[in-house]
């Protein structure tokens, strides 16, 4: 008999281009999150939920099991340090860059300790140490772009696409840390109790990601 599997998926973005995939495994939403207020969609298959919350809760859910799989970014994965998680496949959608930006003259080898802002603490922190740079960094929830233009920061850690928001606002992509796509995510414990049904699942996905 099968289980009841969950997948925690955010709206936007991630859910848009995951579609598709679920498609091609055979699971289709009964419910347009875009739509509607509910946070447990049901699909066309009975023992298939998915859960719908913020980009950076998908993690959280999956790690502690209130969801069996995820779709996250990487971003968010490296963020969150992937504890309680398997990362078995990239999914290659909402494809970006984790940069460092600022002003063009932003100065990375002076004297000062360079004040950074984003919602990226812990990868920021991760990312200048490596580089064997004391920064501060402050906490942000969004529109980090701002940070620079008031005197917040010296500059930012945040995803780039296309480069146009940080053009609209007079600012460059200055250090590349990642490159970043969505990733599935399962549960320790749900890929050994619910094996044959998630296997199946990613089976199915990794076929439709090519
Ligand atoms: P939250 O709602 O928790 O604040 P968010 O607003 O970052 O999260 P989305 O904008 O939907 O959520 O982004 C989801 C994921 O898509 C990000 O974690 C990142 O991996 C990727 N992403 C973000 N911005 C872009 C972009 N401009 N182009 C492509 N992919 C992106
Ligand atoms: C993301 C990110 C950047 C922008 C980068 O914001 O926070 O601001 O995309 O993309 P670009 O390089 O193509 O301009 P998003 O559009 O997701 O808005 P939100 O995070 O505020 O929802």
């Amino acid at each position: 008999m099968s289980q009841i599997l969950t997948i925690a998926l955010s709206k936007g973005r991630i859910f848009k281009e995951t579609l598709p995939l679920l498609k091609a495994a055979g699971i289709e939403p009964a419910d347009d999150p875009e739509k509607s207020r509910k946070l447990i969609l049901d699909t066309n298959q009975e023992n298939v939920k998915l859960l719908v919350i913020r980009a950076t809760d998908v993690p959280t859910y999956v790690q502690y099991g209130a969801a069996d799989l995820g779709v996250a970014g990487k971003d968010v994965l490296l963020e969150h340090g992937g504890e309680g998680l398997y990362e078995p496949l990239d999914l290659k959608i909402a494809r970006c860059k984790l940069m460092v930006a600022g002003p063009e003259n932003t100065n990375f080898n002076g004297e000062q300790r360079l004040r950074v802002a984003t919602k990226f603490v812990n990868t920021a922190r991760r990312y200048f140490a490596s580089q064997g740079k004391q920064v501060e960094v402050i906490k942000l929830y969004g529109s980090m772009e701002l940070a620079p233009l008031v005197g917040l920061a010296d500059c930012i850690v945040d995803v780039v696409d296309t480069g146009g928001t940080l053009k609209a606002n007079g600012l460059k992509p200055l250090l590349h840390i990642a490159d970043i796509s969505s990733r599935l995510i399962v549960n320790k414990a749900a890929m050994k109790m619910k094996h044959a049904q998630v296997k199946q699942l990613i089976d199915a996905i990794g076929k439709a990601v090519g």
